[in-house]
């Protein structure tokens, strides 16, 4: 008697020890039974109603020089969430029976201490506690300090979207689906929108229990913002006479360096010199990009302003201004803008005005010929005609409109 109030009082001291170390809640707190079976099995398993499940098991016996005689082992299942103790009420299955009352069946070898049971033809009311329970007189004992909680549902599971890796443009992520599977011998099938009959592989956990998933591997885009990735998982039911479906849904959330960057300028009609104009810095970039105005100098581009607006007084020499966009991922740059003021297009606008003029006489001339010789040619004409070499194309490039400013685009 001693001796058993020592080691109790010895367990109590190191549960407290490691209730304090790992600060556990009640739901780890020791089982008040002292029971001589133990089994390794899920605390929790989750069906579906019209489909089976499929509980991993494992037994051991303490002590265990008491479990004898192996081939003679019968594995019990009780059913009660409050009682555990046997009566004929509450013992649902028995591996002696050779009726089967509960659609159940160890399919493990007991004498190979495997427990493992198909419970099929699932109904909603079959959610409740069970324990196992071995009987190899004089052996017997029921392992209750291990219930398992059996969850039966009425609709489908849904299937879980997983991306591994950092969701960033050119990142290469395995996206992948996964369902969990209580019943192997008719397991869900998985279908999703990234790939056409995505191959279905049924992988085993760690507690035994198995899932089936789908897998693909994308090196990430900026086109990859805001995909929506839809993945199915259709369940057999009622021995594969109808189906039971459950989707998930994800949508992308890809960070990218700035994209598409351009400046726009306002107004973009005509303006006189010494007015103020906007420029705007465009630029498509997830997480948000800051924005700096450069201006070409003789010495390179000079930093000038930040943000995306920048406003400029129009002054009487052309400048050429560029933006650059930047955030954690990248930067990238617009290209050239340039400002031209109404005081340096009027020095052209002389030239072009010049050789407008030049031009139109030429053209005079030529009309002029051409008729006369068109008169004479009845009368044979013989007269040379004028050299018709003329500046034609240089001069519609250098035509400008007077009294406007001008913005040239150069692509860098
Ligand atoms: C299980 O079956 C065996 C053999 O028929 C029997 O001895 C035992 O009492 C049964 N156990 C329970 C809990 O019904
Ligand atoms: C237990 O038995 C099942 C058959 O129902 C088998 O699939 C499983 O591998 C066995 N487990 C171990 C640990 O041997
Ligand atoms: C499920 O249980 C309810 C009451 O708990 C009962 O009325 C119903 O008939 C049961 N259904 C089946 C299919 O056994
Ligand atoms: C713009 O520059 C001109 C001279 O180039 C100046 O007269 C004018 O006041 C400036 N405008 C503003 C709003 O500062
Ligand atoms: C430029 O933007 C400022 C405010 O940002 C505004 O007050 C001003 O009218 C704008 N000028 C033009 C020419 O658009």
């Amino acid at each position: 008697m001693m001796s058993v109030i020592t080691v109790q009082f010895v367990k109590m001291v190191t549960a407290n020890m490691l209730l304090s170390v790992f600060f556990v809640s009640g739901a780890l707190a020791p089982c008040p039974y002292n029971p001589d079976l133990f089994i390794t099995a899920p605390k929790q398993m989750e069906a579906l109603s019209g489909s089976c499940l499929r509980i991993p098991c494992h037994f051991r016996a303490k002590p265990d020089e008491k479990f004898k005689n192996p081939r003679k082992t019968f594995g019990v299942w009780i059913k009660n969430s409050k009682y555990f103790a046997p009566n004929h009420k509450n013992v649902i299955f028995n591996s002696s029976w050779e009726h089967i009352f509960y659609p159940m069946k160890i399919t493990g070898d007991l004498s190979q201490k495997n427990c493992t049971t198909l419970f099929s033809s699932l109904i909603t009311n079959h959610t409740d506690t069970y324990f196992f329970r071995i009987e190899n007189r004089p052996f017997l004992a029921t392992a209750s300090c291990d219930p398992l909680q059996i969850t039966v549902r009425g609709s489908a599971p849904s299937p879980r979207i997983e991306i591994s890796g950092d969701l960033k443009e050119k990142e290469s992520v395995t996206i992948s689906c996964s369902a969990s599977t209580p019943c192997p011998h008719s397991p869900p099938k998985l279908t999703w929108n990234l790939q056409q009959d995505p191959p279905n592989n049924i992988e085993e956990n760690t507690d035994r229990t198995f899932t089936t998933k789908i897998q693909k591997t994308i090196t990430l885009s900026d086109t990859h913002d805001g995909f929506t990735i839809s993945c199915s998982a259709t369940y057999p039911v009622n021995e594969g006479r109808e189906v039971k479906t459950a989707e998930e849904r994800k949508t992308l959330s890809v960070s990218y360096a700035p994209k598409d960057t351009s400046v726009s300028i306002s107004p973009s009609g005509l303006v006189s010199a010494g007015s103020w104009v906007n420029l705007t810095c465009s630029s498509r970039a997830k997480p948000p990009a800051s924005f700096s105005w450069f201006k070409n100098s003789k010495d390179g581009a000079i930093s000038v302003a930040e943000g995306k607006f920048y406003s400029v007084n129009v002054t009487g020499v052309t400048e050429d201004y560029h933006c650059v966009v930047t955030n954690v991922l990248g930067n990238q740059r617009s290209s050239w803008i340039s400002l031209k003021s109404a005081e340096s297009s009027d020095s052209s606008l002389i030239w072009a005005s010049a050789l407008g003029g030049v031009i139109i006489i030429i053209i005079i001339i030529i009309c002029l010929a051409v008729c006369v010789c068109s008169l004479m040619s009845t009368r044979r004409c013989k007269t040379k005609h004028p050299n018709p070499q003329q500046p034609q194309s240089q001069g519609a490039e250098v035509l400008e409109v007077p009294g406007s400013w001008d913005v040239v685009r150069n692509q860098f």
